[in-house]
């Protein structure tokens, strides 16, 4: 049997553990699959463009879990009353090929996301950083505003989005659950990162936009640039990128779809796994401009579905779904069809039939 979960089950995990002991938990998990770089047999995902966005798909595996999620990303989706991003995904056994768990990825895309910028930020922002800009207001940006808060001790939010309705949705729905944030809304990008310690950005525009310029940087800043992530489609100055010392996922990945788009093929860049290990310096000094181009990596959803599966195990949730067939006989897979009866019955009428053709073909 193959356990399923779906956003109902992802809102009940959270309601039971926390958001805070969840997303520090995710962080947990991938810090310990980034630290084991070398044991993942890894790939840049693979893209399906089209006009309007494009659909992934992001496989990995270890010795003993594969995982694939599918996602895609259509910016111009609200029109039609759906997410930019929504996603899917499921952990296998690599033993035997079976499929263990079949998941929501759209709630948890948001989650792994921000506590992914949190493992990087924790190593890269300056150290006493409190105050961070948002810019993009959409569906991701709650996360990131609260795993920054919960986790990371930032307690003064700067936030702007064109849309001035996507403000006022994340500020009301941040002010329910994180009354210690002080958020000030702001009237552009540039009023927004004045004076910010660490800066995200997370927009959603098939372009390529510049959202960061490097007139708008201050030393020691840590940006940390999430929606720039496909072909066409960056939100920093390629001067932001030279100003500062870029870290990413996968570099083969984030040279095809990360705002390092933008820069010859021997721009210098750390992934990120080294500074984990300690085999490549992050943080240099206070001044230091650092910058994660972060694109999304397969790594990180592995590391959420196998949270995920530990957690639904721990507290018995999810529907138990038959998604492959399961047989007494592994090899009459035909026998599963249950047309044997049938298929008696159809080859009498097909008798009966050719039976009257040739009659009436010897009339
Ligand atoms: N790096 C990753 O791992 C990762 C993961 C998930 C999503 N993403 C990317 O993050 C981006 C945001 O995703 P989302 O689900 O929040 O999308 P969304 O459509 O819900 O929100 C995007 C927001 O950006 C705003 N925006 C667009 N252009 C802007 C600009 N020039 N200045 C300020 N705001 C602007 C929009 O008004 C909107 O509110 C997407 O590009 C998505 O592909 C990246």
């Amino acid at each position: 049997m193959t356990t399923l979960l779906t956003p109902r089950h992802l809102g009940a995990i959270v309601a039971e553990k926390g958001l805070a002991h969840c997303l520090a938990t995710l962080v947990a998990y991938l810090e310990q699959d980034f630290a084991r770089w070398g044991e993942f047999d890894k790939t840049a995902r693979v893209a399906n463009h089209s006009a309007e966005g494009v659909i992934e798909l992001m496989p990995i595996s270890d010795a003993e879990l594969y995982t694939f999620k599918y996602v895609n990303g259509h910016p111009k989706n609200f029109k039609v009353g759906l997410p930019t991003v929504m996603a899917f995904g499921v952990l296998a056994r690599v033993d035997t090929g079976t499929p263990v768990l079949l998941s929501e990825l759209t709630l948890t895309t948001a989650m792994r996301t921000a506590a992914t910028s949190v493992m990087v930020a924790k190593k890269l922002a300056r150290p006493e950083s409190r105050t961070m800009a948002l810019i993009g207001n959409g569906a991701q940006s709650e996360f990131q505003a609260l795993a920054f808060h919960l986790l990371l001790g930032i307690d003064a939010l700067r936030v702007y989005d064109i849309d001035p309705q996507a403000t006022a949705k994340l500020v009301a729905n941040l002010q329910d659950v994180a009354p210690a944030l002080r958020i000030t809304t702001c009237a552009s990008t540039a009023e927004a990162v004045r004076g910010a310690d660490i800066v995200t950005t997370v927009t959603a525009d098939k372009t390529n936009a510049t959202i960061i310029t490097p007139d708008m940087l201050e030393p020691g800043m840590h940006i940390n640039g999430v929606g720039g992530d496909c072909p066409g489609k960056t939100e920093l100055h390629a001067d932001v990128l030279r100003a500062g010392s870029v870290f990413v996922e996968y570099e083969p990945q984030s040279r095809i779809e990360g705002d390092l788009q933008q820069m010859p093929a021997d721009f210098a860049v750390t992934e990120f796994w080294r500074v984990l290990e300690g085999s490549a310096p992050g943080r240099t000094s206070p001044t230091q401009v650092t910058v994660f181009d972060s694109v999304g990596f397969a790594l990180e959803d592995f590391s959420a579905l196998r949270l995920l599966r530990d957690l639904a195990l721990e507290l018995g949730l999810g529907d138990r779904i038959s998604l492959v067939p399961e047989m007494a006989d592994p090899r009459n897979l035909f026998g599963q069809l249950g047309l044997r009866g049938v298929a008696a019955e159809a080859a009498a009428d097909l008798a009966r039939v050719s039976a009257h053709v040739r009659a009436a073909l010897a009339a």
